[in-house]
């Protein structure tokens, strides 16, 4: 389904992936707020729509929707064309779409689920402890885990670039969390490799991953010091923003930054986070509509700027 908006040049144009629902439809609200034309995408047609519609209902009208699964390299080229064919360009790409990579276990032996104000009395450690207890890993989801969080990112990034090129201010936001910062490796030479922007490529970090899945695999992350709990998720974020400062030094008139939003409570925490989505939203909003001429290749972890250490 395909909006009729103004095709406005002097409108900025955003594109948010996973917009449906949790922090991405609150970055669509917040950025449509702002005067920003939204292209909301989600991978199911009736979720997206509805997504827009509940945005309209909010007197959010200068957004559109258009379909994405970030994992599906047809489904990307159509939304490249798309956004070629209707605006010529695009100015701002939040990619924020992303998954768990673990299974979701509700065994009655871990005690009884704590929802909505029972998670109260929970300090974020407990919380985070308590998903993980109803978490499960396995190759399979972290195999997922890496195909959604770090290359549909990747892939979604690669076909809209020459349209960020064509704005006078393109700038990426990718959604990152505090999980892919690099304390969470145990191994320094996998930590130093990763944080050795000058030299890393992204070749480099395709090996780093298959080497990652071949030790998940072979149940021996401690051999060289993968992370521990949420292992894929924490990888893929790390990578993510890898190819973050990777993209930002190979492209120096762009804006290439990582946004953390914070403990937020969405489907993805089973809303165990501190953080409502409009909190965590803003987080990320803050990133993507910050001055011309910014700062590029850098983290910010709930607004401000921070460390990938
Ligand atoms: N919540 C937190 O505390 C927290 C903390 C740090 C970072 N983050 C990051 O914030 C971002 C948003 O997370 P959230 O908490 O809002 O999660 P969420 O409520 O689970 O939303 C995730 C969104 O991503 C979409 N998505 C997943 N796989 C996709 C695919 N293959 N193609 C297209 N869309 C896909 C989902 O679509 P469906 O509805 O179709 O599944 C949904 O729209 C993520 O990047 C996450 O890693 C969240």
């Amino acid at each position: 389904m395909e909006g009729t908006i103004s095709n406005s040049t002097n409108t900025r144009i955003a594109v948010v992936t996973g917009g449906n629902k949790g922090i991405g439809l609150e970055v669509c609200r917040q950025l449509g707020a702002s005067g920003v034309t939204v292209v909301l995408t989600a991978r199911d047609e009736t979720r997206g729509a509805a997504a827009v519609e509940k945005l309209r209902e909010q007197g959010i009208s200068d957004v559109i929707f258009h379909q994405l699964e970030v994992t599906d390299a047809s489904s990307i080229a159509r939304l490249a064309e798309f956004l070629k064919t209707r605006f010529g360009r695009l100015d701002i790409l939040v990619n924020n779409a992303a998954i768990g990579g673990v299974e979701l276990v509700d065994d009655p032996s871990l005690g009884p689920k704590p929802v909505g104000e029972q998670f109260s009395g929970m300090g974020w450690q407990q919380r985070i402890e308590w998903m993980y207890r109803n978490s499960r890993e396995t190759y399979s989801t972290a195999e997922e885990g890496l195909r959604t969080n770090y290359y549909g990112t990747k892939h979604v990034t690669e076909a809209l670039l020459p349209l960020l090129q064509s704005s006078s201010e393109g700038r990426i936001v990718n959604v990152s969390s505090g999980f892919g910062l690099l304390k969470y490796f145990r191994g320094e030479e996998l930590k130093q490799e990763l944080n050795d922007i000058d030299n890393l490529t992204e070749e480099r970090l395709d090996e780093l991953l298959d080497t990652f899945l071949k030790d998940f695999e072979a149940r021996s992350l401690e051999v060289r010091g993968w992370p521990g709990e949420f292992a894929s998720y924490k990888v893929a974020k790390a990578a993510l923003n890898a190819y973050s400062r990777i993209m930002a030094r190979k492209h120096p008139a762009l804006r290439v930054n990582c946004a953390h939003p914070g403990y937020v409570k969405t489907d993805m925490t089973r809303n165990s986070g501190l953080l409502t989505p409009e909190e965590g939203a803003s987080n990320v909003v803050k990133v993507a509509l910050l001055p011309a001429g910014g700062p590029t290749g850098a983290f910010f972890a709930m607004g401000k700027e921070a460390s990938f250490l």
